[in-house]
């Protein structure tokens, strides 16, 4: 079973994250997660904080030589911010304080609409929402991507593969489908403005953002991870919490501001009509293989991948914190207040993009394992080409 978890906070010393269960073997290149972590603080629309935060992942167990050796892998990423918040979020209680001192920061007392503040605050019993929205934040995600770029190096030993776009930013929204080879190609490039595989759609993307940044607002949007090369087989139809498409929608929208999710072209389907929505099965004689009409289920039927490109699309709210505050009120007084202001992002769609595409690489490597997997590399191949046989056998 491949498990993984991450810890940290926002202004804490550093995030950390940790992964479970990959086989022996499995060559691994600091290069590439800090490439992954450098995509995903990327983006026109980004804050304040990504100016400050130059994220370097330190592999602290399980990687020996560049490659896994079969123990849990533990990843840590420093923030560099730490150093301003170490005296206001200590972890012990300084001396001064426990003779009755003030605290050195002010409490969060405006909870900010559309953020955990007031939930978390409430649940935890804390009249301070700064305990809660360290951890809420989408900080967190960074430690999501590190190990996501380990499950990359597993998956693309079997020929796996994974990109994203934005498909939409407010109103303005690509108006074709986008073809894996450019959505691959973008990864390669130095400057990501909103990840767009069409220049004149992404200066529209651009303009909604400048008029965002104008009025003090902000914006959502869509993007879309595309799995390239994945084999027909994982999931399975047989129980709820194996079918893979609840799987992948689970793991997209617990990522921050992700309200809604599309496996392939869900939203159009619900429009139509069937004869014109399912994709048609055909055969090839001389390749002895299946072939499919069209992609409009995103490569998924019955919670089981069918070999087609996986298509799954996540719907991003606008970013919650405004420049202009939103109505809230004090936590202490319970008098009416404008919410509190965070430094904060105006658009994080192609951001988002690159978080998804980790969450979607961990649960295809979780799916992938369940079913090949084996203690070394080696052994999980043979697993997998023993089951090609099967399938081209069948
Ligand atoms: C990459 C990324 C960056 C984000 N940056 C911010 C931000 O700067 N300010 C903000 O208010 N929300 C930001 N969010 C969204 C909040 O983290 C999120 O809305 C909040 O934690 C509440 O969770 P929920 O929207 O999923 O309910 C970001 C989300 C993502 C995915």
């Amino acid at each position: 079973m491949l498990r993984f978890e991450t810890a940290g906070e926002s202004h804490g010393e550093c995030l950390v994250a940790t992964i479970t269960g990959l086989p022996a073997g499995v060559p691994v290149s600091l290069d590439t997660v800090n490439h992954e972590l450098w995509r995903r603080q990327q983006g026109y629309g980004r804050g304040g904080r990504m100016k400050i935060e130059h994220d370097r992942a330190e592999i602290v167990s399980g990687v020996r030589h560049s490659q896994t050796i079969g123990s849990p892998i533990a990843i840590l990423i420093r923030n560099w911010d730490w150093q301003n918040w170490a005296e206001a979020l200590p972890v012990e209680n300084p001396i001064e304080d426990m003779d009755g001192a003030e605290d050195k920061r002010k409490p969060v007392t405006r909870p900010r609409p559309g953020h955990a503040d007031l939930t978390g605050a409430i649940k935890y019993n804390f009249a301070d929402a700064r305990y809660i929205l360290e951890r809420a934040s989408a900080r967190e995600t960074t430690a999501r991507v590190a190990i996501g770029a380990v499950a990359k190096a597993l998956l693309i030993r079997f020929g796996i593969d994974l990109a994203s776009h934005a498909i939409a930013v407010g109103s303005a929204r690509l108006e074709r489908t986008a073809a894996w080879e450019e959505v691959a190609a973008m990864r390669a490039r130095t400057e990501v403005l909103l990840g767009c595989v069409d220049a004149a759609t992404e200066q529209r993307m651009k303009d909604v953002v400048d008029q965002a940044y104008r009025t003090g607002d902000t914006v959502g949007g869509v993007f879309e991870v595309i799995a390239h090369g994945v084999p027909p087989g994982l999931g399975s139809h047989t129980t709820w919490d194996a079918r893979l498409d609840g799987r992948l929608a689970q793991a997209v929208v617990s990522i921050q501001a992700v309200k809604g999710v599309e496996l392939g072209f869900a939203a159009e389907n619900a429009a139509s009509f069937g004869s014109a929505v399912q994709d048609t099965i055909h055969y090839d004689r001389q390749a002895r293989h299946f072939t499919r009409g069209a992609n409009r289920a995103g490569g998924l039927e019955g919670g089981i991948t069918n070999g087609q490109d996986l298509l799954v699309r996540g719907f991003l709210k606008p970013i919650s914190t405004l420049r202009r505050p939103l109505e809230s009120v004090d936590l202490v007084t319970r008098e009416p207040a404008l919410a509190a202001y965070e430094r904060s992002d105006v658009c994080v769609v192609p951001a988002a993009g690159v978080i998804a595409e980790a969450m979607v690489a961990l649960v295809l490597a979780q799916a992938f394992l369940e079913k090949f997997g084996g203690d070394s590399l080696g052994e999980t191949k043979r697993n997998f080409e023993g089951y090609l046989t099967q399938v081209r056998d069948f």
